[in-house]
């Protein structure tokens, strides 16, 4: 039996509604869970809301509710959001739920009574937003990064946990487990973050500036700090200590988050689980952001995305689909309904599509809708076999999947549904169907185009699970409900043949109609990110052919008449020196230029400007009128090519 599988997402604040962001993050959990499924293994997806905290408390008075009926309000919004985009958790978790206050207190005892945890006065700059405190150098120019608002001085008695005391056992783990945070990124920016001396982390507020928390086991006067509670879910939730599921599911745990939160989970939650002695997580997975307009979605700025518009507009499987192939995991992703429209004309509607109905219109056509048989004999001298093609898809999406490229394993199945398309232009079926004594061959093509369409639709299955379903349901194979994921497993996907001949197949349907974005409504932020307008492609050939060289001005003056002309006359490294003309005069005066290496294309074909020969065009930036030329970091000798 494979090892179980444990996925967990953040525990989402409940002072805002869900939005996009968060979708995203839950989304990507469904996904690896169900992938996980597809190879047997028991999988366990736990999500949930982190409702103690300042933060609340001051959304709850907005509103004019207690904290607790506040909290009750946003936490039904994301419990319920989740089934809607078909995200099956096997858990949610409140931080308000007694059996995780009673963890959070007994894990607070064992480490206070351990000797971790001291109490001291504390002053320091703290960000109410992210409830934590700042170090100056975490600050950008003297502002959260995060909420770009200045932090707070306050000051106040508090118990401290000692991280300190396991910075270099962190530093090793890390060092020693490449993958622990994922992508190597992440893990860079933490393992920088450790190279400055730890401080220990202030665990406890006392109650007369906030009540709404954890009571400290050890004193009644303070809660605990909202962190060291929330972090604490990924344990509580599995019944920590002694529960089945802690001890079936912790050890093959793996988090997703984005790179918000990286240093709580990358440092505080390690260590907490250390000085435990609990052991650590397998993975720590972090994501970009979406932005909207190349600006962190939030509410304050209006551009907030709600998951279940854009699902009534364009579909679940759609949004779905797209989420997972246009971010790269662990890098931002700008939203765009224009991109979202365009990858469901194009992956969906055109490439995936089109193939599915345009196969079975054929099986239809030629074998009355039942599935043909397949003269083995006839197969192996024919080669005509997509076999290949599946198994090496398959393979590249289980590695791709393993590691969170979820575009590169959607990038495999579409190899595939590249492969089958060209397979059907050069197998010619309607050409085979003319030709009475072709009836085997064409057996082969159209059972294997179906063979590769049952893969194609098992791959897709974690992504889209809707649409997988409906494929399966197409290729004539009763799913029971609920009982999907078997015939989704790894193993059966493998095992080329598996549909039965003789199986009858529904009539097809369109699987995405094509959309017309001039035709759709929506109210969600435009993008307003300008398009540029790229020159078309060109080939390594192409850019070989011009020469950039490094040139050193040696004079320059005006071109009487030619407002926006200067003359140039540079040393390229060659006997002679050479006149450049360049439209940067209201840019630059003469004497600045004088001295300054620049970089030209030297084999451009000289043109007379102005009544001056020029020979090769120097380069420069420009930026609505201004021009900017390209110089360089180090001086080289003239002449010197760019590569
Ligand atoms: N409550 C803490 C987490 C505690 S976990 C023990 C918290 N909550 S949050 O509501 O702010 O959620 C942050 C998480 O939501 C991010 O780490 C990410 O998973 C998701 N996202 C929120 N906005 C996002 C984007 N714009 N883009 C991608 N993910 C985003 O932090």
């Amino acid at each position: 039996m494979p090892d179980p599988f444990y996925v967990t997402t953040p525990i989402y604040y409940v002072n805002a509604r869900p939005h996009l962001g968060h979708a995203y993050t839950t989304i990507v959990a469904d996904v690896v869970c169900r992938f996980n499924t597809m190879r047997q293994s028991e999988s366990f997806l736990l999500t949930g809301t982190d409702e103690h905290g300042d933060k609340v408390v001051r959304a709850a008075k907005k509103e004019n509710l207690s904290p607790k009926k506040y909290a009750d309000n946003i936490s039904g919004l994301f419990r319920h959001l989740w089934p809607e985009l078909n995200i099956k958790y096997s858990h949610f978790i409140r931080t308000t739920d007694p059996s995780h206050m009673a963890v959070v207190e007994s894990f607070l005892k064992k480490i206070y009574d351990a000797g971790d945890i001291y109490y001291s006065k504390y002053s320091g700059l703290y960000c109410f937003g992210c409830e934590r405190f700042y170090t100056e150098r975490e600050l950008v120019e003297g502002k959260c990064p995060d909420h770009e608002t200045e932090p707070e001085t306050i000051e106040e008695s508090n118990y401290f946990f000692k991280m300190s005391r396991y910075q270099d056992w962190l530093i090793d783990h890390i060092n020693t487990h490449p993958d622990f945070i994922r992508p190597e990124r992440y893990k860079n920016e933490v393992l920088s973050f450790l190279r400055e001396p730890l401080e220990d982390l202030s665990i406890s507020r006392p109650k007369s500036r906030l009540e709404w928390g954890i009571t400290l086991p050890f004193d009644k006067d303070h809660v605990t700090y909202v962190w060291f509670d929330a972090l604490l879910n990924y344990i509580s939730a599995l019944e920590y200590p002694d529960g089945d599921l802690f001890k079936k599911f912790w050890p093959f745990v793996q988090h997703i988050v984005a790179k918000d939160i990286l240093k709580p989970h990358a440092i505080y939650w390690p260590i907490m689980l250390k000085a435990a002695g609990i052991p650590v997580y397998k993975h720590l997975n972090v994501s970009g952001y979406w932005n909207v307009n190349q600006s962190k979605m939030s509410k304050s700025l209006g551009n907030v995305i709600e998951p279940l518009e854009l699902k009534n507009i364009y579909g679940l499987d759609a949004l779905r689909f797209f989420l997972m192939r246009e971010m790269v995991f662990g890098l931002d992703s700008n939203f765009s309904e224009d991109a979202l429209v365009h990858r469901i004309n194009s992956d969906l509607a055109n490439d995936l599509g089109n193939l599915f109905s345009r196969v079975l219109a054929m099986a239809h056509k030629y074998f009355k809708g039942v599935v043909p048989s397949v003269d083995q004999k006839v197969e192996k001298q024919l080669k005509l076999s997509l076999e290949t093609s599946a198994c090496h898809a398959i393979n590249q999406y289980e590695a791709a999947m393993e590691s969170f490229a979820f575009h590169n394993a959607i990038a495999a199945i579409w190899k595939l549904i590249s492969h089958m398309n060209k397979y059907i232009d050069s197998t010619e079926p309607w050409v085979l169907a003319k030709e009475k004594t072709a009836k085997s061959q064409l057996e082969i093509v159209i059972y294997n185009l179906l063979e590769g369409l049952r893969i194609a639709a098992g791959l897709i299955y974690p992504i889209m699970p809707e649409t997988a379903d409906t494929m399966t349901k197409h290729l004539g194979i009763q799913i029971e409900p609920g009982k999907s994921p078997s015939w989704y497993h790894v193993e059966t996907l493998k095992k080329w043949g598996s549909l039965e001949p003789g199986t009858h197949l529904p009539k097809s349907i369109t699987l995405f109609p094509r959309i017309d974005l001039s035709q759709v409504k929506s109210d969600l932020p435009k993008d307003t990110t300008p398009v540029i307008d790229l020159k078309s492609e060109i080939t390594i050939d192409d850019m070989n052919k011009i020469d950039l060289r490094v040139a050193t001005v040696l004079s320059a003056e005006v071109i009487p008449k030619a407002k926006k002309l200067l003359k140039l006359t540079v040393d390229v490294g060659e006997k002679n020196e050479r006149t450049i003309v360049a439209g940067i005069a209201e840019s630059y005066h003469p004497d600045e230029l004088v001295g300054r290496q620049v970089i030209v294309v030297a084999n451009l074909k000289p043109a007379k400007l102005m009544g001056v020969i020029s020979s090769g065009m120097l380069l420069a930036a420009v930026d609505g009128n201004k021009s900017v030329i390209v110089t360089l970091d180090k001086k080289v000798n003239p002449g010197a090519p760019l590569r």
